[in-house]
């Protein structure tokens, strides 16, 4: 009986042994393997776990600030080579370089979000940064004419207007210490409302308690996010902040249900199925809302599709070029000489109110400060694939599940494409410096056919926002750059509150 034993256990440890070599059994995934059969500790970096379990447990109760630290440390470990860590029931490719990524970005097959973005899910529904396949190709189809020239145009007297307000408010903070959030996040979200729902934020009881409800969502996800159990919706229900999250995110619904409705009854007093395109696009003050429900009227989306698209856009548009322009105004105060290049570009500019898109098109150096920026800062550090079978992407054979971490952060701080990539040094994108770079080693938008589909919309509202800005005031320091600790979430934000001193510019 004994010796049966020995030998059953014998057998047993010899299978699980083999097995173990195509699933990492302990962490529940199937492993990466090379395509030319080489171990991959040749191609890839491994990085250990720190327990048995792969690396489920490594990020537990990690916060934001040292999630970030971690994805830096795992980047240094792996001496600057693509890496591989297990999580969540699945092998997690983490690329960090632009060769690695080109395959990527050009790839028809990986579009689909990965396993993070499903936590998002109860917030932003399937809108166009979750949907897949289909539903994503019908959709991107509607909403690109609502990214068209001719809107954008339109678009930019908002921006102008917000500017404005922007400038009068300042009036009452002049030499004193300013909150950067305070000064741009209404700025940011009025912008996005106005132009997203056509409704003036001032105009809209609730606007507050949205913005604060975006950011309260951020930290429970974050924590959701770290936890693999958690990714378990009765689990989370059972013991995570599900009921928080849920008042959280009724607070954001209602706020655009509400805007939608409203707007609705509008357009059908003004019949305005009757639009034609041509017309539309000419059209003043035309909201992505009027896009959709023109699109609603003809049967190609419903109620519940228009909530998802205003919510993603609401989210997308808002803390993206906000938490750029916070890090733009930073850096323009850090570095005077180069705030003293941005402002002689636009000093010989007419008057402001009479700026359109081509003279804000034509701001060179404004636009090379606001790309340095976001290759220093971008405001998504890391999106997220995943396979949904089977798939070869550079020389790895990459298992059904296997998680894609892009890391954005990582591939815009190469010192191969941008040598001293610790040195803020706008004059990297000036034309004549920018045909060595590698077509994927600047990505703030990501690239390929997911790309971002606000990038023209953001540059612009950035560039009227600083034009205004500059052209009045000089911005000092308060909080220097090196002293930032930088957080993980869905967007890149500071640990600590961040402050700049705005003086009236002496002409
Ligand atoms: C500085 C500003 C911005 C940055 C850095 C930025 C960055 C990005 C990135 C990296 C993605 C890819 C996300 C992924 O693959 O998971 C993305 C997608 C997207 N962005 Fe932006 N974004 C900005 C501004 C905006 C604005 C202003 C809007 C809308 C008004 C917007 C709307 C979207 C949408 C809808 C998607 C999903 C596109 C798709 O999957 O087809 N973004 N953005």
């Amino acid at each position: 009986m004994l010796s049966f034993f020995v030998v059953f256990l014998i057998v047993l440890i010899f299978l699980l042994f083999k097995v173990n070599k195509t699933y990492f059994i302990l962490a529940l995934c199937k492993r990466i393997k090379c395509v030319d059969g080489r171990p991959l500790e040749e191609k890839v970096c491994i990085i250990p776990g720190k327990t048995i379990f792969g690396n489920n447990l490594d990020i537990l109760s990690m916060t934001p600030e040292k999630i970030f630290q971690l994805c830096r440390d795992w980047a240094k470990f792996s001496k600057d080579r693509s890496y591989v860590h297990h999580f969540y029931r699945a092998s997690v490719y983490n690329i960090i370089k632009a060769e690695d990524a080109e395959q990527l970005f050009q790839s028809q097959i990986l579009t689909t979000k990965g396993a993070f973005y499903e936590l998002i899910r109860p917030f932003l529904g399937d809108g166009l940064l979750m949907s897949n396949e289909e539903k994503w190709h019908s959709r991107r189809k509607i909403l690109t004419p609502a990214f068209h020239f001719n809107i954008l145009q339109t678009f930019n007297e908002i921006f102008k207007e917000e500017s404005l307000k922007l400038l009068e408010k300042l009036k009452c903070l002049q030499h004193d210490r300013v909150n950067v959030s305070d000064l741009i996040d209404e700025f940011s979200l009025n912008n996005v409302c106005e132009t997203a729902l056509g409704v003036k934020l001032d105009d809209v009881a609730g606007g507050a308690e949205y913005r604060t409800a975006t950011h309260n969502i951020e930290p429970i996800l974050i924590r959701r996010a770290c936890n693999p159990l958690m990714y378990y919706g009765f689990m989370f229900y059972l013991f995570g902040q599900y009921r928080e999250q849920k008042h959280y995110i009724e607070i954001t619904h209602n706020f655009s249900a509400k805007i939608i409705n409203k707007k609705r009854e509008e357009f059908l007093k003004n019949n305005a199925y009757d639009i034609d395109k041509e017309n539309s696009y000419t059209k003043t003050r035309y909201a992505l809302l009027d896009t959709l429900l023109h699109q609603e009227a003809q049967g190609f989306v419903d109620h519940h599709g228009i909530c998802e698209e205003v919510d993603t856009f609401m989210f997308e548009g808002y803390d993206t070029t906000s938490t750029c322009l916070k890090f733009t105004l930073l850096n323009l105060a850090q570095y005077p000489d180069i705030q003293e290049k941005c402002y002689q570009e636009i000093a010989s500019l007419t008057d402001f109110d009479n700026l359109t898109v081509f003279d804000f098109n034509k701001l060179e150096y404004l636009g090379c400060v606001l790309k340095e920026t976001l290759r220093m800062y971008p405001s998504v550090p890391f999106i997220q694939r995943q396979c949904t079978k089977e798939t070869v992407l550079n020389g790895l054979i990459l298992p059904i599940n296997t998680q894609i971490n892009i890391h954005i952060y990582d591939i815009m701080r190469d010192a191969k494409h941008f040598p001293e990539p610790l040195v803020f040094k706008p004059e990297r994108f000036l034309p004549e410096n920018t045909s060595s770079i590698h077509p994927f080693a600047f990505v703030p938008f990501s690239a390929g056919s997911r790309n971002c589909i606000g990038q023209k919309f953001a540059m612009l509202e950035m560039k009227t926002v600083l034009v205004a800005l500059l052209k009045t005031y000089r911005i000092l320091p308060v909080t220097p750059t090196k002293d930032l600790v930088l957080e993980n979430g869905m967007i890149l934000r500071t640990k600590q509150q961040v402050f700049v001193k705005i003086v009236p510019r002496i002409i």
